[in-house]
């Protein structure tokens, strides 16, 4: 691990199997450096207290963190604190709009357009609201080296296009969509772009602005943060005239008997008790990151992912997925010939090497490649060059303890 931050990660200086942890499942999630932990600890042993419900000074303070934690995350995305909502993580992010927008939407002749790359949270809760309101799915496809071509977007996004949703960076192969020309193209034929920024926002400088993006959802835990945090950014007009997601507490204005009138936003959106100690944490990582600044970050992922292509291009029975381009950030999916991924992610297990096998919550795409699972390595800015050397090495061990060789 790079020295500049090894004092940052405690659990990055740990051991998994007798040898030094070399974490190179950031896809899945990242490790969380001591200043996001001792930030949650002090909101729960400084602050805590129910948020905009009491008048005494501990919930005026945890009222504070969260809502200084939204005008944060509002900065940082180029949004205004209204239009940033608190959720779980990315799919319920993504969740919020497929049943409050496309359920309110979407009629019978509409189409909802999404790529083969998505995760199952960006495709999913589209199956359903697609069923509930008789639209139809439909599915941009890749060209061979894993990119989206414009002829094919062209072709999908007609007139009947109501919603295109899409990945910013796909969680399995890596690859960088460019959202600024797709959000112009949807918006020409009159759809809403909403983007799954699950594997951006911690890489690479994302402003929903510039984006033009209708909609944009992200986990806290993928980028330094505890898990349960993550966030909705919504236009100001769309997101008002939606209706809410989740009822009860706190997204009211008036209840009667039989009638409710809702709260303004963003609490129209925020049902029950909130997770304060996890703004807190979000907080303190976009901090956190913004000092070690996205060029850097960006920089030593793809200098990571360059150099751990090369080098497992030059073995022979390795196969890899979408490293043709040049358009990838540090998400490397891979198969070894003849051994099963789960065997593999095991045997590196044994080396101290933390990968991910599976499918990745993207079947259908896993599938479009023609194969039933890969092992993925991915990386984020604390991963070392000294890790991808490990990752190679362990790799060559595999079809020797597999008998193969
Ligand atoms: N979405 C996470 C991944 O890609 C869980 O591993």
């Amino acid at each position: 691990m790079d020295k500049k931050f090894l004092n940052d990660f405690p659990i990055l200086r740990s051991k998994m199997n007798g040898h030094p942890l070399a974490y190179l499942d950031n896809s899945a999630t990242t490790q969380k450096p001591d200043i996001v932990v001792r930030s949650i600890c002090g909101y729960y042993g400084g602050c805590n207290a129910n948020p905009h419900r009491g008048v005494y000074e501990l919930s005026v303070k945890a009222t504070k963190v969260y809502e200084d934690a939204r005008i944060k995350v509002a900065k940082f995305l180029n949004a205004k604190p209204q239009e940033i909502i608190f959720t779980k993580n990315a799919t319920e992010s993504l969740n919020l709009v497929a049943y409050s927008y496309g359920l309110n939407n979407l009629r019978g002749d509409d189409e909802i357009l999404i790529t083969i790359a998505e995760h199952h949270s960006n495709l999913v809760p589209w199956q359903r609201v697609a069923k509930a309101t008789g639209a139809k799915l439909n599915y941009i496809y890749l060209t061979a080296d894993g990119n989206l071509s414009e002829e094919e977007i062209d072709k999908k996004l007609t007139r009947r296009t109501k919603i295109l949703a899409v990945t910013q960076i796909s969680n399995v192969l890596g690859l960088v969509n460019d959202i600024k020309t797709l959000a112009a193209k949807a918006h020409e034929v009159g759809a809403v772009i909403v983007v799954d920024g699950a594997q951006s926002v911690p890489h690479i400088p994302v402003d929903v602005q510039n984006l033009d993006a209708d909609f944009l959802a992200f986990s806290g835990h993928k980028m330094l943060s505890p898990m349960g945090i993550g966030v909705l950014y919504g236009k100001r007009k769309l997101l008002e005239e939606m209706p809410p997601f989740l009822s009860g507490g706190d997204m009211i204005e008036y209840v009667e008997e039989q009638t409710t009138t809702f709260a303004e936003l963003p609490q129209k959106f925020e049902a029950g008790t909130q997770n304060v100690g996890g703004a807190a944490g979000l907080s303190a990582a976009i901090d956190y990151l913004q000092k070690v600044g996205f060029e850097e970050i960006e920089r030593i992922e793809r200098d990571l992912a360059t150099f751990a292509i090369a080098e497992l291009k030059k073995i022979p029975y390795v196969e890899l997925y979408g490293c043709e381009t040049e358009n990838k950030i540090g998400i490397i999916p891979f198969n070894i010939k003849d051994v099963h991924p789960h065997d593999v992610a095991t045997i590196l297990d044994a080396e101290g090497l933390a990968i991910r096998a599976g499918h990745h919550c993207a079947q259908p795409l896993i599938k479009y490649l023609g194969q039933n699972s890969t092992c993925r390595a991915s990386f984020y800015f604390y991963n070392t060059r000294q890790d991808v050397e490990r990752l190679i090495e362990g790799i060559k061990k595999v079809r020797g303890i597999m008998h193969l060789n």
